[in-house]
């Protein structure tokens, strides 16, 4: 987007209102005793109602747009409580309503650099997703809300939750994977955590902004039952567990209409069915028309006033749009505000972040959320008869990768491997975290030296004489792209195998955004997939390596091995490029101006379940992941009169692990279903030798299938099939439980 562009004129005029503006930061507090909706004993609803009571017809108006990078030019007016981030929608001092400060905050605070702030980056979603750990995607927002909170926002416009309809969506690492139930719980924890602070939470891009390609303009369809049992349900348990004060709509169309506009989305699915009490925004100039979109359920334009500016003023006066509409948009800001306790504990920028407690929780989530993919012969860990290690690639000898778009956290000093360089929009930024020195760390004794992999010929004669090669291999994502191919871009592949042909001990670690092929996979030892894993990425590779750690991530995605094994080979209006390219070349190209159709005809088969219902090998299967410790499985049961299955498990190894245990349902042969859906799961710790019987209930949401004629959810009568196991792919016990 243009918008992008004007960023830095943003952050300078900002910067300059901040530096002259010192006093207007600070307004006087205004005298609460006169202002009833202040009363913290009456209900959010009926607080937001007595604002709304007073406020005038601009005052209303004023609430449902606000400004931010886009429509601030170079010049324009900037408030003197802007905090500097990506949206500020105008506060009623008057009435003791504060500014909304948006801050995108996918993986963390971002834009903090430009404010002198800092802020922690944590492990990609992907990865919060991939620790199964509703603790930690609460933790993970407990991290965003209080650096948040500490840095004078209200809002975070993060929660993104689309899924990974295809594995190369240029966002994935900011969204929680394929399967709807474990991508709405862990985001709808991280809302819990982030809102836990007093931060307005958001949960988006609703709905199907499932590819990066043409995403302003591509439009998507899929049956209304897939759609529910699909992307829908993510949104709806997200919703459901962490009560976001907002839902941003996305750019794309749905069934012919802006997602923006689109009454079916908005009035019917989200706030009829799913009574949703509190605010749509629309992603940043997502918002198309004035009328249109205010009767189909928007609630506030972000950033800009050409919609929900001075032409809503009029339709609302015309009577196009009725009064009692624009003060339900306004209710729903406003008790949004009330009920996460933003208006009642105000952001003011006057803590310090800690950045020091921020690095221990990525450090632990990171950790939670790598995945051990391959281990032959139990090369790994890696111990104190290794006495020489090959590093290669990746710049492992000075930093670790991250995301960009607006996922972008700010690296402390700017670009490890660009120190003093400016970071550009679609550029990758390496965080200093660097896995040669943890690596060094742990094996004092040995020889651990670098080579950076861009000569395979060169990194495969360092390597040949090591005990053990670990070949870093990363892929840059960002928002507004897409990876054309599944391939790791930068002629990775043929590194790997080159130092994989010289030395048999080689591990290779992805620090990806998304799942790659890996057509060297039966030539490796080693493979752990860390995603973008943080700010503390190095020491947390560098604990599993050595086993300091042991893994329990588990994929919560599929990785596929090649585009045809997919259930659409191209991404929707993008054409593979030969070879072996990557971002941000074809980024441009991308970038379609026409609306295009994309027909999501794999309905709710995408993921395990497509690879599962079309008998595919996937390369890892979904729920897969490794652990230096191997567990056992037995005596299954499963009641369906209490939803639930009863399971035990074992730790049949020599160290202590964390086991993810999973339990997937196949539906009555009337379901039509092919598959089986993931329905439960926990993390179970196990000392070795240990056995622990789990019991997991089953919510009847996850095993129901929408009825398109009732237009509602329904439990089908009938025999399921409940298995229990380590990976969609292994799953030992099997039982039967009957509905009636
Ligand atoms: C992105 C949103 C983001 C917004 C504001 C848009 O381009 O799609 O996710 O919150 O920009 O930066």
């Amino acid at each position: 987007m243009t918008p992008r562009r004007l960023l830095p004129l943003l952050c300078l005029a900002v910067a300059s209102a901040a530096g002259n503006a010192q006093s207007a930061k600070h307004p006087q507090a205004p005298d609460t005793r006169s202002m009833p909706w202040m009363n913290t004993t009456l209900g959010p609803d009926e607080r937001a109602d007595l604002v709304v009571k007073q406020l005038t017809l601009d005052e209303k108006i004023q609430l449902v747009h606000g400004i931010g990078w886009g429509p601030l030019r170079e010049g324009d007016p900037v408030p003197a409580d802007n905090n500097g981030g990506a949206g500020q929608v105008l506060g009623i001092p008057r009435l003791g309503i504060p500014s909304i400060q948006q801050a995108d905050s996918a993986v963390g605070a971002r834009m903090a650099a430009s404010q002198s702030r800092y802020a922690t980056l944590l492990p990609s979603v992907l990865g919060a997703a991939a620790s199964w750990d509703a603790e930690a995607a609460h933790l993970y927002g407990d991290v965003i809300g209080r650096e948040l909170r500490a840095q004078g926002y209200n809002q975070s416009i993060g929660g993104g939750v689309d899924l990974a309809r295809d594995p190369r969506n240029g966002r994935l690492f900011e969204y929680p994977g394929e399967d709807p139930v474990l991508a709405g719980t862990t985001v709808g924890h991280l809302i819990l955590g982030l809102q836990g602070n007093n931060i307005m939470g958001d949960i988006k891009h609703y709905a199907f902004n499932d590819q990066e390609t043409g995403r302003t303009v591509v439009d998507v369809h899929l049956d209304r039952k897939a759609a529910h049992e699909s992307d829908l349900l993510a949104f709806e348990i997200g919703i459901r567990i962490g009560h976001p004060a907002s839902v941003m709509c996305s750019y794309n169309k749905f069934e012919g209409d802006w997602t923006c506009e689109n009454d079916w989305l908005l009035n019917h699915v989200l706030k009829d069915q799913w009574k949703f009490p509190g605010f749509v925004v629309s992603d940043w100039e997502a918002t198309h028309s004035t009328v249109k979109a205010a009767k189909a359920g928007l609630d506030m334009q972000m950033p800009g006033e050409e919609h929900f500016g001075a032409p809503l003023k009029q339709a609302v006066q015309s009577g196009q749009v009725p009064q009692a509409r624009l003060d339900d948009m306004v209710h729903r800001i406003l008790r949004s505000l009330i009920a996460t306790g933003a208006l009642d504990h105000p952001s003011t920028p006057r803590f310090v972040v800690d950045p020091f407690k921020g690095r221990d929780d990525a450090q632990h989530i990171a950790e939670e959320s790598i995945v051990l993919l391959k281990n032959d012969g139990n090369l790994l860990p890696l111990g104190p008869s290794v006495h020489s290690i090959a590093v290669i690639g990746a710049h492992a000898d000075m930093g670790i990768m991250s995301g960009g778009g607006s996922a972008q956290v700010d690296a402390p000093g700017g670009d490890a491997i660009h120190p003093g360089q400016s970071t550009k929009w679609g550029q990758s930024v390496y965080f200093p975290s660097a896995p040669l020195r943890y690596i060094r760390e742990h094996a004092p004794s040995a020889k651990v030296e670098f080579n950076d992999g861009t000569d395979a010929a060169a990194a495969a004669r360092f390597a040949r004489s090591a005990d053990v090669a670990i070949v870093f291999a990363d892929q840059y994502m960002s928002e507004g792209a897409d990876s054309p191919t599944l391939a790791l871009p930068h002629r990775q592949n043929a590194l790997i195998e080159a130092v994989a042909k010289a030395n048999p001990h080689t591990v290779v670690v992805l620090v990806t955004g998304n799942p790659v092929s890996m057509p060297w996979v039966g030539q490796v030892a080693g493979i752990m997939e860390a995603w973008y894993p943080g700010i503390a990425g190095g020491q947390a590779i560098a604990n599993l390596l050595f086993g300091t750690v042991n893994p329990s991530g588990k994929l919560p995605i599929t990785f596929a091995k090649s585009e045809s094994d997919l259930p659409h080979a191209d991404i929707f209006g993008l054409a593979r490029p030969r070879g072996d390219a990557g971002l941000p070349e074809h980024w441009a190209e991308q970038q379609k101006k026409v609306s295009f159709p994309a027909d999501y005809t794999e309905g709710v088969r995408f993921g395990y379940k497509w690879f599962d219902s079309e008998h595919k090998e996937p390369l890892f299967a979904f729920g897969h992941g490794l652990s230096y410790t191997t567990y056992a499985y037995s005596g299954l049961t499963a009641d369906a009169a209490s939803h639930s299955a009863t399971f035990t498990v074992r730790n049949t190894g020599k160290v202590a692990g964390e086991e993810i245990a999973q339990v997937y349902v196949q539906l009555p042969a009337a379901s039509g279903e092919n598959f089986r859906r993931l329905v439960a799961w926990q993390r179970v710790p196990l000392a070795a030798g240990e056995s622990k019987q789990v019991t997991l209930n089953v919510d009847p949401l996850y095993i129901s299938v929408w009825d398109t004629a009732e237009d509602n959810w329904k439990v089908l009568p009938g025999d399921y099939t409940v298995s229990a196991g380590g990976s969609s792919r292994d799953l030992p016990l099997t039982a039967k439980a009957t509905v009636q």
